[in-house]
C-alpha cells in the first residue's frame, strides 16, 4: 500500500487535497500547551486553529466517512481544560459532522500530580460526515467476558446468547501509552500507540480506502493504515517528525516494524518482581503507623 508524506503546515495540506476524497481523518492536533512542537500556548490558538480546519476536513472527507480527533487537556497552573470539549463546540457547528462516540483511551503511566488525581485517560471524538456511515463492528469484535452464556427464557432458551465473533470493544479502551520503554517509541515527545489508530482504521475505512492524518507526528497513523492494507497521505510542519514517520514506514515496507499488539494483556506485576515489592523500609514505618493508629 502506498503512504505519501509531506512537510507542509496542515491547513494547506488539506486545502490541496481534493474534495469527498478521504474515507477516514485520524489526527493528534497540538494542544497548544508550548510543547517543543507547539508554537502556539492558549486555548484561543486551540480553538482558532479548530475553526481554520474544520470546514476543510469535511471538504476532504468522503460522505460518510469518519474524522477520529484524539486530543487530552490543556493544562496551566493545575487548571485543566479537557480538549475534547472545546473541539466538539466547534466541530458540532458543521450540520455535516455528527459526533458517534467519545471514546476514553485510558493508561496507565504519566505524570505524578501533587495537587490533583495524575491524568490517566484522554480521548478521541468520532465524528462521521452525514447519517448514513461506515462502522464494520465484526472487524473490531473483542473476546467476551462470559462467552458460555445462554438465554434463560424465550424461543432461544438454552442457545449461546452472545456473539460467536465477540463483543463491541466499548468505549473505555486500555491501551498502553508510548513511553520510553515501549517498543513503538520514537525521539517524538507525544506518540499514541499504532493500535488505537489501528482499530478505527479497522472499524471506519474500507480495505483500500484512503486515511489521512494531518497532523503526522511520529507516523503511528500510517503505520496502522498500512497494516491494514490502507492508503495513507499525512503531514507535519517539522521535517524531523516527518523524517521520523519516513524511517517508520520504511521500516514497515522492510519487514522490521515494531508494533505492540491490542491483545497483548496489559502488563501486571508478579510479587516476585523487584519493584513490584512493598521496601523494607516501608513496611517497617507502615507496622509503625498502623501500631500507633491501634493505640
Ligand atoms: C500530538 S503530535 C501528533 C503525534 C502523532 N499522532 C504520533 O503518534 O506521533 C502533533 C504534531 O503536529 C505537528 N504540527 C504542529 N503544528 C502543525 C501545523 N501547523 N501543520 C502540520 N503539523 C503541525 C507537530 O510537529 C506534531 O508532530
Amino acid at each position: 500500500m502506498v503512504a505519501q508524506l509531506f512537510r507542509k503546515d496542515a491547513l494547506k495540506f488539506l486545502s490541496e487535497l481534493p474534495s469527498n476524497s478521504a474515507d477516514l481523518i485520524i489526527s493528534s492536533p497540538p494542544y497548544c500547551m508550548g510543547k517543543e512542537y507547539d508554537t502556539h500556548c492558549t486555548i484561543e490558538d486551540f480553538i482558532e486553529i479548530h475553526e481554520h480546519m474544520r470546514d476543510e476536513l469535511v471538504r476532504v472527507l468522503k460522505r460518510g466517512g469518519s474524522i477520529c480527533w484524539q486530543i487530552g487537556h490543556h493544562v496551566s497552573n493545575n487548571v485543566v481544560v479537557p480538549l475534547d470539549a472545546v473541539a466538539y463546540s466547534v466541530f458540532s457547528k458543521s450540520k455535516k459532522l455528527k459526533l458517534r462516540n467519545r471514546i476514553i483511551w485510558t493508561f496507565g503511566h504519566g505524570a505524578h500530580c501533587r495537587k490533583r488525581f495524575s491524568g490517566r485517560h484522554e480521548s478521541v471524538l468520532w465524528f462521521t460526515k452525514g447519517s448514513v456511515y461506515r462502522f464494520s463492528l465484526d472487524a473490531v469484535r473483542v473476546p467476551q467476558k462470559y462467552p458460555g452464556k445462554r438465554h434463560h427464557k424465550g424461543p432461544k432458551q438454552g442457545e449461546p446468547s452472545g456473539n460467536p465473533l465477540g463483543k463491541n470493544p466499548g468505549d473505555v479502551w486500555e491501551i498502553p501509552n508510548v513511553k520510553s520503554n515501549h517498543v513503538e517509541k520514537t525521539a517524538h515527545p507525544c506518540q499514541f500507540p499504532v493500535t488505537l489508530a489501528q482499530r478505527l482504521v479497522k472499524a471506519l475505512c474500507p480495505r483500500g480506502g484512503l486515511v489521512v492524518d494531518p497532523f503526522l507526528g511520529s507516523g503511528s497513523t500510517a503505520i496502522a493504515a498500512l497494516l491494514e492494507g490502507r492508503r495513507f497521505m499525512g503531514c507535519d510542519i517539522e521535517p524531523k517528525y516527518v523524517r521520523i514517520a519516513q524511517s517508520r514506514i520504511d521500516d514497515f515496507n522492510a519487514g522490521l516494524s515494531k508494533v505492540r499488539p491490542l491483545d497483548r494483556p496489559i502488563h501486571v506485576p508478579r510479587a516476585g518482581d523487584g519493584v513490584a515489592q512493598i521496601p523494607e523500609e516501608w513496611l517497617s514505618g507502615r507496622s509503625r503507623r498502623i501500631s500507633v493508629l491501634a493505640k
